[in-house]
């Protein structure tokens, strides 16, 4: 059963004859944005004011879904000649004597647009753009490129007649194995929010709606409506929330979605600490919060989802509304909202208050203004850009003794049969129906002469052994690497390979999604012995000849290298690059374009060398069955933050990329330092003079790493507080980059003040190339006095037995 939504048949037939109708055109200024805000406030409770009290409770529970056919049942006030088949789910409309409110269209996901491609009665295509997944993007480290790509993303939601996307998805990468890392973007929080900020900004500039999801500390998939994640308050805003508090600050997302697991002791639609004490109040969030889907009604989902029939807590959708969890989805539990108000748990305050974020909201879109859309974006073009973001961002690992780039036409021999089965994107709700796909054979195929008796046999096998694999999120077909044990025929075409051809590469893929995490086994985290065979066999045939072998990583997320890294001479850690993959690959293999994209990820040595590997993914609760508690006890020690503080080596670190060219940073310097004027808006700038000192033109990624004294918090060694890419630089020529850190971005979190603080005394600031920074000579700053930046809500956060 495919998860997007097959066939919809809404059963209210509706009149689009008399509307309220605000022309306020989407404003991308932020401060113009508040000001709108206040104004769509007041239209609001103009309108709250001409409902009834049900048709509040409407607003706040979505229509409810069908599990069998996975569609929208009826949603109130939907016109059906604006349905848009395969959306995730809509807020229901209103329509009375005084208003006609449509229904309002959601839809995944963070790599694109997920509708459905089809529909009865008619053969037009409703394809979208499978972008590069989150954390191929955020593997740019640019900020503009990916703005550009939210804007596209943003016009196929606009186009396709839907008001907001469920993306991005912006949680920390705690453990490579998470099923959904491939969604999210970094084990950073300043990687993180900044990338989701950029997003954001560039999917709303088109007058549609972002939500960043999944609010907060979901970090894994494992038993995920049962799960516990035990995290302190100080790192919960230094690495969990921070992300998120960036991108509220810098582009005030239209929605928040919650998440399904419970942050200490209480599932997070609950909390109202975090969702209006942290949120709202300290962050200034303006949009609606909404539930993720079935979170608070799994008991709906047991006809699909056995296991979850018994839940192990009681979750009252009254609860929710009261924490500031605005919205129900997929809906369904009106009648338990109404409940609530005849017991008195609920009040008609609490429901106004959501009605009243939800109708601020909702006022921006496009389909409460019934604006005309005709299904037409410029898919070509987004194709285009597509390609380019995959190999801007596509990271080069390894390349001895310049293996890499290969010249155009050079005779490739292309072994896996990931070539043909290219991996686009990750499965569940993170997919996109696009069009088409390039393969990594198709792609070199563009750029070189492929060895054609090899791919034939990559063709021929993949026919003959692909295989479904058919659960309810993760629909994908894959087979086993061949053998070569016992297999002449590949054996000889090795043999032949490495006489006749010029080089040799490797494709070795891996999917993964949503709903479950990954394991460190082989066929996971591990190459297959398989994989390990053929990068044995194919490296020492090509090596003897004096050729080279390049390993090219179509994966979701981490995989291991260390078995096998010596053994070649390139790896391009591909990641999946949305549609056009084979393109963007045969670019960066070729130097048609300059490798330019860093690690937003550390990959370890091993991978119990991961400081969660123990925890991960969680232990059954004692008293609790059923329950999951995932003790999140490496602290803030997540990622490059425990491998360079204990000084752990790993295969490749945060942060790190090759190019074709060499850079050399000078003139580092401060060129301002207001950090001594004590105000949480001061601010340090740097900056540095980039020297392209290699022969081809190229972008560098520049990283700022501090280290802070520790005062009385413990600190991690140090900690990413700015990033930048340089323009194409051409070869012999320089650019100047600066970089600027305000006392917030400084500032630790002092759970016993309950207040951000940036400690005096001595900080080094490293302007580097990766998080190894151990051949950089820092630039000390020294500050005077003790920053208080931020006051926070007293307690939050902290466990609820
Ligand atoms: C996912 C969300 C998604 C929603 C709607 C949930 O299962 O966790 O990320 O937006 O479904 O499809």
């Amino acid at each position: 059963m495919s998860y997007a939504a097959k066939k919809l048949r809404y059963l209210i037939v509706l009149s689009l004859s008399s509307h309220i109708g605000l022309s306020m055109a989407a404003n991308t200024n932020h401060e113009g944005e508040m000001t709108m805000d206040n104004q769509y406030q007041q239209r609001a409770k103009t309108l709250m004011a001409q409902m009834s009290m049900s048709e509040k409770l409407d607003l706040l529970s979505g229509p409810g879904m069908d599990l069998t056919t996975y569609t929208g049942n009826s949603a109130i006030n939907l016109d059906p000649k604006y349905a848009v088949e395969g959306v995730a789910g809509y807020i229901n409309g209103v329509k009375n004597d005084h208003i006609d409110i449509p229904a309002i269209k959601l839809a995944d996901g963070p790599a694109g647009l997920r509708i459905s491609p089809t529909r009865e009665g008619t053969d037009d295509t409703f394809y979208a753009t499978s972008w590069p997944i989150g954390s191929l993007l955020a593997s740019s480290w640019d900020t503009e490129l990916v703005e550009k790509v939210g804007q596209a993303a943003g016009d196929e939601v606009r186009r396709y007649g839907v008001d907001f996307l469920l993306a991005p998805g912006m949680n920390i990468q705690r453990n490579p194995l998470s099923g959904r890392n491939f969604e999210y973007y970094s084990e950073d929080p300043v990687v993180s929010g900044e990338m989701a900020a950029a997003m954001v900004n560039g999917i709303q500039s088109n007058g549609v709606g972002a939500t960043i999801k999944h609010f907060a500390a979901n970090n894994a998939e494992t038993n995920r409506f049962f799960s516990d994640s035990k995290v302190s308050p100080r790192v919960l805003r230094e690495i969990y929330l921070r992300g998120f508090q960036i991108a509220v600050s810098e582009s005030q997302p239209w929605a928040v979605m919650t998440s399904y697991n419970k942050l200490n002791g209480a599932y997070t639609g609950h909390r109202h600490d975090l969702l209006t004490d942290v949120l709202r109040n300290e962050w200034g969030f303006k949009g609606l919060v909404m539930s993720d889907w079935f979170a608070s009604n799994v008991t709906g989902l047991a006809t699909d989802f056995k296991s979850y029939a018994t839940k192990p807590d009681h979750d009252s959708a009254a609860e929710q509304i009261k924490a500031g969890n605005d919205l129900i989805e997929p809906g369904g539990l009106k009648a338990d909202l109404e409940a609530s108000l005849k017991s008195g748990e609920l009040s008609a305050a609490d429901v106004d208050r959501s009605a009243l974020a939800i109708l601020t909201q909702i006022q921006k879109t496009p389909s409460f203004k019934h604006l005309p859309y005709n299904n037409d974006p410029d898919l070509k073009a987004h194709g285009q850009l597509a390609r380019t973001a995959a190999a801007e961002s596509m990271v080069l690992l390894k390349n001895a003794q310049q293996a890499l780039p290969y010249s155009k036409n050079t005779k490739v021999a292309s072994f896996g049969t990931v070539q043909i089965n290219t991996l686009k994107g990750g499965t569940g709700s993170g997919e996109v129906n696009s069009e088409k796909a390039i393969s990594i054979a198709q792609g070199l195929g563009q750029r070189f002469e492929l060895d054609d008796a090899i791919t034939q046999y990559y063709r021929d096998y993949w026919d003959e052994n692909k295989q479904e694999s058919d659960s309810l999120l993760s629909k994908h077909a894959f087979a086993e690497e061949p053998d070569i044990e016992g297999n002449p025929q590949l054996q000889q075409l090795i043999a032949n390979a490495a006489k006749q051809d010029a080089a040799a590469v490797i494709t070795i893929g891996r999917q993964a999604g949503e709903g479950k995490d990954r394991t460190a086994t082989r066929g996971d985290y591990l190459l297959t012995t398989q994989e390990l065979a053929l990068i044995d066999t194919v490296s020492t045939a090509f090596h003897q000849a004096n050729k080279t072998v390049t390993v090219v990583l179509n994966v979701n997320g981490v995989v291991d290298t260390h078995e096998w890294q010596d053994k070649v001479d390139g790896i391009l850690m591909a990641y999946m690059g949305g549609q056009q993959t084979g393109y963007a690959v045969a670019d960066i293999l070729s130097g048609a374009v300059n490798p330019s994209g860093k690690l937003a990820q550390t990959i370890p040595m091993n991978y119990d060398d991961v400081p969660s590997a123990k925890t991960f993914p969680g232990k059954q609760d004692e008293h609790h069955s059923g329950m999951t508690n995932v003790d999140y006890n490496e602290g803030l020690l997540v990622g490059y933050r425990y491998y360079t503080t204990e000084q752990k080596p790993v295969a490749y670190p945060f942060g790190f990329g090759l190019s074709y060219t060499d850079f050399h940073y000078e003139d580092v310097q401060v060129s301002h330092n207001g950090l001594n004027d004590k105000s949480d808006k001061a601010e340090l700038t740097l900056s540095a003079k980039i020297h392209n000192t290699g022969k081809v033109a190229g972008k560098e990624v520049v990283e700022l790493y501090v280290a802070a004294p520790k005062n009385s918090l413990e600190k991690p060694a140090y900690e990413l507080k700015a990033f930048t890419k340089t323009p194409l630089i051409d070869a012999g020529k320089s650019s100047t980059v600066s970089m600027s850190v305000t006392a917030k971005r400084l500032a630790s979190f002092d759970p016993d003040r309950h207040a951000w603080v940036v400690a005096p005394g001595d900080y080094q600031f490293y302007v580097a190339p990766s998080s190894n920074v151990s051949e950089v000579t820092p630039l000390k700053v020294h500050i005077d006095h003790e920053i208080v930046v931020e006051r926070t809500s007293k307690g939050a956060l902290e466990s609820i037995k």
